[in-house]
């Protein structure tokens, strides 16, 4: 007999045992009103932590004002509103938005507007990304073999290039450099030739991947060869922008301005919303009609990222996140003297990642049985990298200092007690 009361799909899988009863700042309070210090911000996306009042208050208006303002069929003045304020914030030339929900459709909005506007096939991409799950953004992700598995073939036109994880390759910053660097000139010549290369397109700091940062030298170095050969660079700042790394954007850190920039996560403190900025001009290269969508840009979504603007703006939540990550890394690296098993330690701002392992060995299994030690005493994080090796914090922008004090506190007690 069939059960006929509706469950969710078990292939839904929960990290950690809470239900989510309410949240309130840094904190989700379960069903019997335990709270727990939240450092996953619903994988960094409650930026001005769980039901910041402006935010509530925002959205709640606009609900009982309008909701479904839809984007292609009429002008949606929050959203208009919405684009002249991220116009302040992303770098010349690029002021020109399209709205989606999530991050996976702006990837897919920027495949088709590199190959649009160049009328080039390629996409080069840098091995341990992350864009997505849709087909189109999961054919630029070499973040897991878990993610592509069984739904293969892919999207053709993607070429996966090195990215300078110098931990990963057992080099200093300066060999990686050089050799990811080099491969790409390589693949110039024996793979995609650079008149058939639409975009190289990169993470800042890889999140899903493992929490590694790119560096100045490799990011302008990718800046180059675009500008030489008039491929366009674009950058995914869904999971590193919007303040998480201590500058507004994580490319900041790097000196180095893209062609478009892709924006979701931290944009409207968990309503769906996303976007993709470039300028007017490269926009109008696009096929008239090609961006669009039933859902993309609501109303509400729109009203709380304005909010959300505004919060991270008066509550200088940018440079906070830059402090608050100072004060996780230097708990960080102080920890590390006792446990040697916290074998690098990297990220920038509040995107920090642990790489826990046995010897050479990447230990996934260490690392789940710390967070499960964790959410026993009231802390609730995640993981990342290929093997789930990688213990990752990513708190709300709001966090203090006492509560950055507490995590790492009960981190160590996790340490203790998987020793
Ligand atoms: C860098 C990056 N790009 C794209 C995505 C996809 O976003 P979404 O899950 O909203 O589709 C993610 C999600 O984790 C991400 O971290």
């Amino acid at each position: 007999m069939t059960d006929h009361k509706g469950k969710l799909s078990p292939l839904l899988k929960q990290a950690t045992g809470i239900t989510a009863a309410k949240g309130e700042g840094a904190y989700i309070i379960d069903p019997d009103g335990r709270r727990y210090l939240d450092f996953t911000s619903g994988i960094g996306v409650t930026s001005t932590g769980h039901c910041h009042p402006k935010v509530v208050e925002a959205a709640q208006k606009q609900v009982a004002t309008m909701i479904h303002a839809q984007a292609t069929t009429v002008m949606n003045p929050r959203l208009l509103e919405l684009a002249e304020k991220l116009g302040e914030l992303t770098p010349d030339p690029l002021n020109a938005f399209f709205f989606s929900n999530a991050g996976t459709e702006v990837a897919e909005g920027a495949i088709r507007l590199v190959r649009q506007a160049t009328g080039r096939p390629n996409i080069i991409v840098f091995h341990g990304g992350f864009h997505g799950r849709t087909m189109g953004s999961l054919s630029l992700t070499t973040s897991s073999v878990g993610l592509r598995a069984g739904v293969s073939p892919m999207m053709g036109g993607v070429v996966v290039a090195p990215f300078p994880h110098a931990f990963h390759y057992g080099w200093s910053l300066e060999e990686a450099t050089d050799f990811c660097l080099k491969e790409l000139d390589r693949i110039f010549v024996t793979y995609s030739a650079p008149k058939e290369t639409a975009a190289m397109l990169i993470e800042p700091v890889q999140g899903e991947g493992g929490y590694v940062p790119a560096n100045t030298r490799f990011m302008q170095g990718l800046r180059e060869r675009c500008d030489k050969h008039g491929i366009m660079l674009v950058f995914d700042e869904v999971q590193a922008g919007f303040g998480r790394s201590g500058k507004f954007w994580a490319h900041e850190h790097f000196g180095v301005t893209p062609d478009a920039i892709m924006i979701a996560k931290g944009l409207a403190s968990g309503f769906p919303i996303s976007a993709l900025a470039a300028s007017e001009e490269t926009m109008a290269k696009g096929w008239p009609g090609s961006q669009g969508g039933t859902y993309g840009g609501n109303a509400v979504a729109a009203a709380a990222a304005i909010a959300t603007i505004d919060v991270i703006r008066e509550e200088g939540l940018v440079d906070n996140a830059g402090r608050m990550g100072k004060r996780l890394r230097d708990n960080l690296d102080a920890l590390k003297k006792d446990y040697p098993e916290m074998a690098d330690i990297r990220g920038m701002g509040l995107m920090v990642g642990v790489e826990m392992r046995r010897g050479d060995c990447p230990d996934g299994e260490r690392a789940g049985n710390i967070l499960k030690e964790c959410e026993k005493r009231g802390l609730l994080m995640l993981r990342c990298g290929p093997y789930q090796e990688i213990v990752r914090w990513l708190p709300p922008l709001i966090i203090n200092e006492q509560q950055v004090d507490e995590a790492t506190g009960i981190f160590e007690e996790a340490l203790k007690a998987t020793a």
